[in-house]
């Protein structure tokens, strides 16, 4: 009887032990799996001098959603291809809007700008003018004649720059892209020639670009500790609202310009002047204001320069590495352009093998690897797992793209797996996305596109290159630097010499 007694009574108070727990364990919701961390810094210590590529490796020990405290920010990495599909697919509403760091807003820039404004109608407007008006195939074609004569520049600067470099010295590729892409930006934007070394206007407004670039890059600490926002103890807000005040103020110049040009119809509106795309937006006046007008156009300078030259700048590094795949496409393209004949863009088509290069070159270099970082709208399960509201999202384009669970030796540059394969970067494959997916997605794709292939095949079909007479391929150094984008830590130097072909 007393034998029976005591083991009813364990019986029950094992029970009413396991209910506790239960009900314990499922009022705690299951976040994803995080490293562990520092009080204070969180896991800031992990993320290293290339955040990317550390991010990426974190997810061989805790899967492919991954939880880190960036000193006092929660931030979740998405690591691999299956849950990006998941991501873009079933949630890229709740996770639309961006995070807005401290520099941009200089100027209330994040209030103007198209890449950070919330989700909305200000938004919608923007992006449906950006994307039906601007950037698409009609306009993109209209244009071609000035993406031939901004490329014909930067082969000429490289060819001069080419005589003054002796002894097995090479040039820096990515500074003439870089040169030539935002020469080009201007062009289509504005119609001016903002590379002309005679528009003292123009050098002024690129060192205020350059340097918008460089301080929205650097690592704040009043991004992760927001309550120390107003030390700037690193002084990155007052650099910023230096550069950002003066572009501001040069842009904003010629954006009147224009627009009392327009209203006298002088003569050269009235002649068949290209439209650009400071007309496409004037044409709008009640839907932007001058100043959402002048942060646009230091946006797309900001987007569309330094992806490109450092897309170029890695696609000609794995080519001098890779001999034989520099052979074909030089192959591709004498066949296809002909003797003494320039790279036109009808031709792009007909390039297989230097449009796998470039998508190539994106899956294992995208410039802009964690996205332009978005965060959660509200309280959400995201594949079983507790994100709150606010969180900051990583999609990891970088470790996406070398996913071993999509891609076969992810690490080697082979361009042949794309030949004949329906595998590309518009946004519906999500092994490939260095442009982004979803609502948020890359409004520049098709001028991107374009200009890449241009680029990188007027480059290597005008020019044989050859790396430094110092440097091995095998030993090139292939380490990049995270920025506004990724690139190359050592520049590229290399040597062209011109073809007469
Ligand atoms: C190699 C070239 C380029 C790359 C790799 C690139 C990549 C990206 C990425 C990753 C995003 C964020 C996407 C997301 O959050 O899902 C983005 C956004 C954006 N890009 Fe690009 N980009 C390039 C060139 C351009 C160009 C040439 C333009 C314009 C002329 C442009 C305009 C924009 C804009 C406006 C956004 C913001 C879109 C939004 O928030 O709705 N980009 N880009």
């Amino acid at each position: 009887m007393e034998i029976n007694w005591t083991i009813s009574l364990v019986v029950l108070i094992t029970t009413f032990v396991f209910f506790i727990i239960n009900r314990r364990k499922k009022s705690v919701k299951r976040q994803p799996p995080a490293p562990p961390g520092w009080p204070v810094f969180g896991n800031l210590f992990n993320l290293g001098t290339m955040p990317h590529r550390t991010v990426a490796g974190l997810a061989r020990e805790y899967g492919p959603i991954v939880r880190l405290k960036l000193g006092s920010v929660n931030t979740v990495a998405i690591l691999n291809a299956k849950v990006a599909t998941e991501f873009f697919k079933n949630h890229d509403l709740t996770f639309v809007d961006r995070t807005i760091t401290e520099t941009s807003k200089s100027h209330d820039y994040d209030k103007s700008s198209l890449a950070l404004a919330p989700y909305g109608t200000y938004w919608r407007v923007l992006r449906k003018i950006c994307t039906v008006e601007m950037i698409v195939a009609k306009r993109i074609n209209e244009s071609e004649s000035v993406r031939r004569r901004c490329v014909d520049d930067m082969l000429n600067w490289i060819e001069k720059e080419a005589t003054l470099v002796k002894n097995g010295n090479g040039i820096h590729v990515a500074k003439f892209v870089f040169l030539a892409s935002f020469n080009l930006l201007g062009n289509l934007m504005l119609s001016r020639d903002l590379a002309n070394p005679d528009s003292e206007m123009g050098s002024e407004f690129f060192k205020a670009m350059s340097g918008l670039m460089e301080w929205g890059g650097h690592p704040n600490i009043s991004d992760l500790y927001p309550w120390l926002k107003w030390f700037d103890i690193q002084g990155l807000r007052k650099k910023m609202d230096r550069d950002v005040g003066k572009a501001l103020e040069i842009a904003t110049g010629w954006v009147n310009e224009r627009v009392e040009k327009r209203a006298h119809k002088t003569k050269e509106r009235a002649s068949v002047r290209r439209k650009d795309f400071l007309d496409v937006l004037l044409d709008e006046p009640e839907k932007m204001s001058i100043k959402d007008i002048t942060v646009f156009i230091l946006e797309i300078f900001m987007a569309g320069s330094e992806t490109t030259s450092s897309t170029i700048e890695w696609a000609l590094t794995e080519l001098l590495r890779s001999p034989a795949k520099m052979t074909r496409v030089k192959d591709e393209l004498a066949s296809v352009i002909g003797p003494n004949q320039k790279l036109e863009e009808s031709s792009i088509d007909n390039l297989p093998y230097l449009q796998a290069i470039i998508k190539e070159t994106l899956r294992l270099h995208a410039p802009i690897p964690f996205l332009v970082p978005r965060k959660a709208g509200e309280d959400t399960n995201f594949m079983g797992y507790h994100i709150p509201k606010d969180t900051q999202m990583f999609v990891n384009s970088w470790a996406i793209g070398r996913d071993p669970e999509c891609w076969e030796n992810p690490n080697s540059f082979e361009p042949e797996r794309f030949l004949g394969s329906k595998v590309d970067y518009k946004g519906q494959h999500f092994e490939l996305i260095p442009f982004g997916a979803g609502r948020r997605m890359c409004a520049g794709v098709p001028l991107a596109d374009r200009v890449l292939h241009l680029v990188l095949g007027s480059l290597l079909h005008e020019f044989d290159w050859e790396l430094e007479s110092h440097v091995k391929a095998e030993t090139l150094d292939m380490d990049d630097i995270i920025g506004i984008v990724v690139r190359k830590l050592v520049p590229l130097k290399a040597i062209p010499k011109k073809l007469t072909n």
